[in-house]
């Protein structure tokens, strides 16, 4: 079960913007939540919400325009000292959506695997570092065998096993899987899901876990987090966010999602998101806590009729 006390990171006010001066764009536009160790916690929104550029400015790839990611106590964004970013490049790892894509189709899954050793662990010799690959294809479940092969030679899912073991190989403590089953075949999705949550128990894995697939979220993640255009609009634990949806966007998303009944599912109406449903003018929104680890953007009018929804 998940620490409560201790979030191992902190994203804190996060922009992340692209662009110079004029044309600045923020696609991360004041964001903050908590991870807590060994929770898996989603964030769920459409294409270009800002998914992906709040995990890659955790691992530095992207610079923070302001806010700042604290990660096990330490800030970790901005300027960093060289043996905290050989940290943070060790202990967190990002799995991503397209295994073809992502991984070097010249180089044999022995190379792929190990690559991050050999700048992270330069003192382990060429034996140690094939055992640890050895020992990471096995923990994914591949023959280590299949270090001599290259990419091709497997299929979708295989291909993202290797992705898993070349980010478990690192011995990380914090994975940002990032869409890590949505280009793959719906019949072997479910086998990587379960890779993935066996992984977290037997290695203590924090997962952040990327999707717009909120039926997918509702079997791995603790707590959810729905973003729209670069800003929060919901927190909340998954059980809370099926039963109490608040926010008008979570819950056009919640309608896209097939429901197990097919009575219900034949009356469901697809809801659409309209922002012009907020008067935002002169009651402007700000971050509620609606319920114990519930919040919402909402603004008092909002507010109001959001409580008695939840407690009516
Ligand atoms: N390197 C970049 N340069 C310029 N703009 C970018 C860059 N990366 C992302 N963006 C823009 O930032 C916004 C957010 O993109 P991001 O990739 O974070 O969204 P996402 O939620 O991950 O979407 P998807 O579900 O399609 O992966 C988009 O408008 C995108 O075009
Ligand atoms: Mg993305």
């Amino acid at each position: 079960m998940a620490n409560r006390q201790q979030p191992l990171v902190q994203v804190k006010d996060l922009v992340v913007s692209f662009g110079e001066r004029r044309r600045k764009f923020d696609a991360v536009r004041g964001v903050s939540f908590d991870i807590h160790k060994g929770e898996t916690f989603g964030l769920v929104g459409e294409s270009g919400s800002g998914k992906t550029s709040i995990g890659r400015a955790i691992i530095r790839v992207y610079p923070v325009a302001s806010g700042e990611v604290i990660y096990d106590g330490r800030r970790i964004s901005g300027r960093i000292d060289k043996a905290l970013d050989r940290q943070v490049t060790q202990k967190i790892q990002m799995i991503f959506q397209d295994p073809m894509a992502s991984l070097n189709e010249r180089a044999k899954v022995n190379y792929i695997v190990s690559e991050g050793l050999l700048s992270s662990a330069r003192h382990l010799s060429r034996q140690q570092r094939e055992d640890k690959v050895s020992q990471a294809l096995m923990d994914v479940g591949l023959l280590p065998e299949f270090a001599s092969r290259f990419p091709h030679e497997f299929s979708g899912g295989q291909r993202q096993r290797i992705g898993i073991a070349r980010a478990l190989v690192m011995q990380p403590e914090f994975i940002i899987a990032d869409e890590p089953i949505s280009a793959l075949d719906v019949s072997i999705r479910a086998q990587v899901l379960n890779l993935l949550t066996d992984l977290q128990a037997q290695h203590g894995l924090t997962y952040m876990f990327i999707s717009h697939d909120l039926s997918v979220m509702r079997f791995i993640c603790d707590r959810i987090a729905v973003i729209h255009r670069g800003l929060l609009v919901e927190l909340a634990q998954t059980e809370q966010l099926f039963r109490h949806p608040l926010h008008p966007y979570t819950r056009a998303l919640l309608s896209a999602v097939p429901m197990p009944n097919p009575a219900l599912e034949r009356n469901k109406c697809p809801v659409v998101y309209d922002e012009s449903v907020h008067d935002y003018q002169n009651d402007p929104p700000a971050w509620h806590e609606v319920e114990q680890g519930h919040f919402v953007r909402a603004n008092q009018r909002e507010l109001a009729d959001y409580l008695r929804l939840i407690q009516p």
